[in-house]
């Protein structure tokens, strides 16, 4: 197909919308609302064209075969300049002082492209005040074009649907909730608004006084300087003015550092540019990321005030007595050295351990596992995917092959229908969970979410299970065997692919819906619902996180969740697959490099000699046959004596460990315990030699997201002080105990890792650079795969097998004395126990402190209130908090987020693990409530988004600023004509 534009002709691609084709083509034109990511919105209307000679938006209109498009005829240029005149009169062009004149400013730019001038309509100031409620970014009505970018952002992108457009009021502007505060409303502080909007009526607050030379000077002298740009613009036109502003602009570039970063947060794999000025950061814009575009969550977006906190450690910590003294890196770094070798010559290397971290890089991880292994001489190595995805991988290893998400994130967003079971998306996998809302919203994708919480993902799921706590296997089992039983397998496709279809069947015996009905608290109707929306879905992903893994039977849990997903075909094709949401930003890359106690990089397997074989050849020493202790067993050979040393890098074990009070009771009995960190963290209270360590934006490296994304960060700003990247100090501590390593940048460790470990064969920075990423496996040649399994299974037949799973029943079930349920996880706003994320005062005001979720009606059984002081007490100890009393929790369940360091809810968690991981069994954990006091105020303050309402509608409803009496299509009143359907 092809069309002519401006006597020219364009191939096109079916579906293309013109203005994707206008600027492919290089033809300028003015499209002020339109954003890629966002699709169509129409409310600009400066995109004007001549379609076969009738005026059309450019945005709103679908290329078709034939068309005759002219983009700068005097019609299409006078309709532009005239939508574009409307839009001035909503913005004052006060360039030069603006923060937002960084190159990258629409209206500027437009203003330059139609070159404006004068402004026939004049600049009408709105009867509004600036909002400046929200602690990361105001809003300036008079400055807003009222483009509607933001609202499309918010209510189909992100999905929050808090921002409207009230387009029949006689001054329209963008609403929180209606129009409430924006630090009152339902806003979640996810910033999508804020990087989408094309001006500066969407600010980060970091931005303001500090982009440009002249925009910290006094509001007076500003306001002075406005009202000369405003008197001289009649007499001079804008070109003068302009210019100036763009030589202001130029100028920026020489305090301005743009560098693309990877979130240092969750596992969804966010990347975005990080704006920095000196060590202050200016902003994060997020739009290349290839997991993420325009998207990212309040942490990703805002929580990066950790980096120049104070508390920031600067110097080695090495311990005297009861207190720490500052030493220097040669003190510290022999200190280190010395005690390893002493112990190990003592003891053996086997009573040294060494635990990587999941937030640090993959070279950091591979350098670590390296010093365990051919420095030290032990597999005692692990990472805190114990902790958390170990069952995952496990089930998909028994049944597919490959321990890892089997395709990627917009293979979640394509599939017909989604089910997610035991995870919180919306707070855990923010971005990740907005392609589903967002699906769900627009493109008719069902949704299924069974968990013991009412999540966000529940309230918008057209089928919420609440199964009895620990009982997934169950109906998981029970909805396969009604599958089998009723015809709704997908026989072909056990045929063709997988083995062990007849045992696994018999297995199922046991699991009827009656016996499941009867054990998981789930009427049967509902299960057969299940079932069949599951087989009959054309395309089905299942998502789990925690709520499935942390249990006594999270790998088998995993396994049934991977057996529903072959019995029903769903695998090798785009839109299915399983999907274990990884929780740390490089906690799949941990695993994958090596830290794990029974795995080289590339889960090679270190009790096989011809892969130790190929380690000891390429690394020159002699390798330990043994698999080595995980992290539960290390605590274990601790109190047991057998484990003299730990080096910890990265890693809150002593909170986020299950039990903690006997992990600290470790940690204590340690002879010699080295932490390496950026603050004083609980753990590094038990620590003998601290040494300061560098957070991701002050490193080179590659993370891993969930996705199986390995993709580049680049440092932004130096070392705080005397602090160092991980691997750097990793590697001093090696080459003091005679290891002769010589790399001199991540790079090079990646050299290394390519050639040793097929998985990540064709992996280079080269391949890597900017935004570029890769999926693996990646083949030599640098071939990756976003879709596993798209040939075969991974498995030497090439076939799936079906895995039987028994059920048992969970470990800790509630009793007189312990008689209500204890779920717990993270939250939104919070990493985990908080260390970075408190360290951000805009999150901390909003979510300053844990609390304990009660339901209703076991608030009014106790009497207990939002506010109300209690305390939680299990077999392993106790917490205080408060209570807050909310439908998200139901009956005797309670519910308890992890941000906390005073009162950590891994006080209260049992040792009890899963059998085949050593996963600790968080979520099944029975406490006794006391109420302790009423006397306390809602632990979520009323700026917390949770008590907002938000305004569900369809998008920016642009037709009803058309049906305004006082708006007419730009152009001489042309009638308005039909256009495209909008593409979203
Ligand atoms: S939730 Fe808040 S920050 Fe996110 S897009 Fe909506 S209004 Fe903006
Ligand atoms: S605040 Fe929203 S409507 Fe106003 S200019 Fe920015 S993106 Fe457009
Ligand atoms: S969704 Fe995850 S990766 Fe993305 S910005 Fe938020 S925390 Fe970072
Ligand atoms: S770009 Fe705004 S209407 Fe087309």
């Amino acid at each position: 197909m092809r069309i002519s534009v401006n006597g020219k002709h364009l191939q096109i691609e079916a579906g293309e919308r013109l203005v994707d084709v206008l600027n492919r083509s290089g033809a300028a034109i003015p499209q002020v609302c339109y954003h890629p990511q966002l699709g169509p919105i129409q409310t600009c209307d400066t995109c004007m064209v001549e379609v076969d000679g009738k005026l059309a938006r450019a945005c709103g209109t679908l290329a078709t075969d034939g068309i005759n498009v002219v983009t700068s005829s005097p019609r299409a240029g006078a309709a532009q300049r005239e939508a574009f005149d409307r839009i001035l009169s909503n913005h004052l062009l006060y360039c030069t002082v603006c923060d937002n004149s960084n190159g990258n400013c629409t209206v500027h730019n437009t203003t330059a492209l139609l070159a404006i001038e004068h402004q026939e309509i004049p600049y009408q100031p709105k009867p509004y005040e600036v909002d400046l409620s929200n602690p990361f970014y105001r809003y300036d009505p008079d400055q807003c074009i009222l483009c509607g970018r933001c609202v499309e952002a918010c209510q189909n992108l992100q999905v929050n649907e808090t921002l409207t457009i009230n387009w029949e009021d006689p001054h329209p502007r963008v609403l929180w909730d209606g129009g409430a505060e924006i630090g009152e409303s339902s806003c979640v502080s996810c910033g999508h608004c804020v990087t989408v909007c094309p001006c500066n009526a969407l600010m980060e607050k970091s931005m303001l006084g500090e982009a440009g030379y002249f925009t910290s000077l006094p509001k007076a002298a500003l306001d002075g300087m406005i009202d000369l740009v405003k008197g001289i613009e009649p007499e001079v036109g804008y070109d003068p003015i302009m210019k100036v502003s763009e030589v202001e602009c130029a100028m920026r570039d020489s305090h301005t550092k743009r560098t693309k970063t990877v979130c240092t947060y969750c596992g969804v794999g966010c990347s975005y540019d990080i704006w920095t000025k000196g060590r202050h950061i200016l902003k994060v814009e997020p739009e290349h990321g290839p997991a993420n575009g325009v998207s990212t969550c309040i942490k990703g977006k805002f929580g990066w005030d950790y980096v120049n906190s104070p508390d920031r450690l600067t110097k080695p910590l090495i311990r005297e007595g009861e207190k720490f003294r500052e030493a220097t890196w040669d003190e510290a770094l022999n200190l280190v050295a010395h005690k390893f070798r002493e112990i190990k010559a003592e003891h053996g290397p086997d009573a040294l351990a060494f635990i990587s971290s999941s937030k640090c890089t993959n070279e950091e991880s591979y350098l670590m596992q390296k010093l365990a292994r051919a420095v030290i001489g032990t597999n005692n190595m692990d990472n805190c995917s114990r902790y958390c995805q170990a069952p995952a991988t496990t089930g998909l290893w028994r049944t597919v092959g490959y321990g890892g998400d089997s395709g990627s994130i917009s293979d979640i967003e394509q599939a017909s229908l989604v089910v997610i079971i035991g995870s919180n998306a919306a707070e855990n996998h923010p971005v990740l969970a907005t392609r589903v809302k967002r699906a769900h919203k627009l493109h008719g994708q069902k949704l299924i979410v069974s968990d013991l919480r009412k999540n966000e993902m529940a309230e918008r799921a057209d089928l919420f299970l609440r199964p009895r706590a620990g009982t997934d296997l169950f109906w998981l089992s029970a909805v396969t065997k009604y599958i089998f039983d009723n015809g709704l397998a997908n026989q072909a496709f056990l045929d063709k692919w997988v083995n062990g279809v007849a045992e696994y069947r018999e297995s199922l015996a046991p699991f009827t819906l009656e016996a499941a009905s009867q054990r998981c608290g789930l009427p049967m109707e509902t299960l057969a619902t299940v079932a069949r929306m599951i087989a009959e879905a054309p395309s089905v992903c299942i998502l789990w996180a925690m709520g499935v893994t942390q249990h006594l039977m999270g790998s088998d849990t995993s396994t049934a969740i991977s057996n529903l997903l072959l019995v029903t075909g769903n695998y090798m094709r785009p839109g299915t697959g399983a999907y274990p949401l990884r929780g740390h930003n490089n906690v799949q890359g941990a695993s994958d490099h090596g830290a794990m106690p029974n795995f080289f990089p590339g889960y090679q397997k270190v009790d096989d000699p011809d892969i130790r074989a190929k380690f000891e050849k390429a690394w020159k020493v002699t390798l330990p046959a043994k698999p080595g202790l995980d992290n539960h067993l290390m605590i274990d050979a601790i109190h047991d004596g057998r484990l003299k040393s730990m080096y910890v890098f990265g890693e809150e074990m002593s909170l986020v460990d299950s039990n903690a009070n006997y992990v600290s009771d470790a940690l204590s009995k340690l002879d010699f315990f080295v932490m390496q960190e950026i603050f004083f963290s609980e753990t590094c209270r038990f620590a003998d030699v601290i040494l300061p360590a560098s957070p991701s934006l002050e490193k080179e490296g590659t993370f891993t997201s969930t996705e199986r994304r390995i993709q580049r960060l680049y440092r932004a700003m130096d070392p705080l002080g005397e602090s160092r990247p991980d691997w750097e100090i990793i590697l001093d501590i090696a080459n003091r105990l005679g290891a002769n390593w010589s790399y001199n940048h991540p790079s090079k460790i990646y050299e290394e890792i390519a050639p040793l470990t097929p998985l990540m064969a064709g992996v280079t920075y080269e391949r890597l650079e900017g935004y570029k990423s890769l999926q693996w496996p990646v083949a030599e040649d640098g071939t990756d795969q976003p879709l596993l399994y798209t040939k075969e299974f991974k498995f030497p037949d090439g076939k799936a097998k079906l895995f039987p799973v028994p059920w048992s029943e969970p470990s800790n079930q509630q009793d007189g004395e312990y008689d209500l349920h204890l779920n717990n996880g993270r939250l939104l706003e919070h990493f985990h126990e908080g260390n970075m994320t408190y360290r951000t005062e805009g999150i901390k005001s909003k979510t300053p402190c844990t609390f304990v979720e009660v339901s209703p009606e076991l608030a009014t059984e106790r009497g207990i209130e939002s506010g109300s002081w209690v305390q939680l007490t299990s077999p392993y100890g106790k917490v205080r908090a408060q209570a807050v009393v909310t439908a998200r929790v139901h009956g005797k369940e309670l519910y308890m987020p992890m941000n906390s360091v005073e009162e950590p809810v891994n006080r209260l968690t049992s040792s009890y693990t899963d059998k085949i991981t050593h996963t600790p069994a968080y979520k099944e954990t029975s406490v006794h409530l006391k109420l302790l006091g009423q006397n306390g105020q809602n632990p979520l303050p009323r700026t917390n988004s949770r008590f907002g309402h938000p305004t569900p509608q369809k998008g920016v409803e642009v037709e009803r600023k058309w049906k305004r009496k006082d708006y007419s299509l730009p152009g001489n009143g042309l009638v308005q004509i039909k256009t495209g359907q909008q593409q979203t």
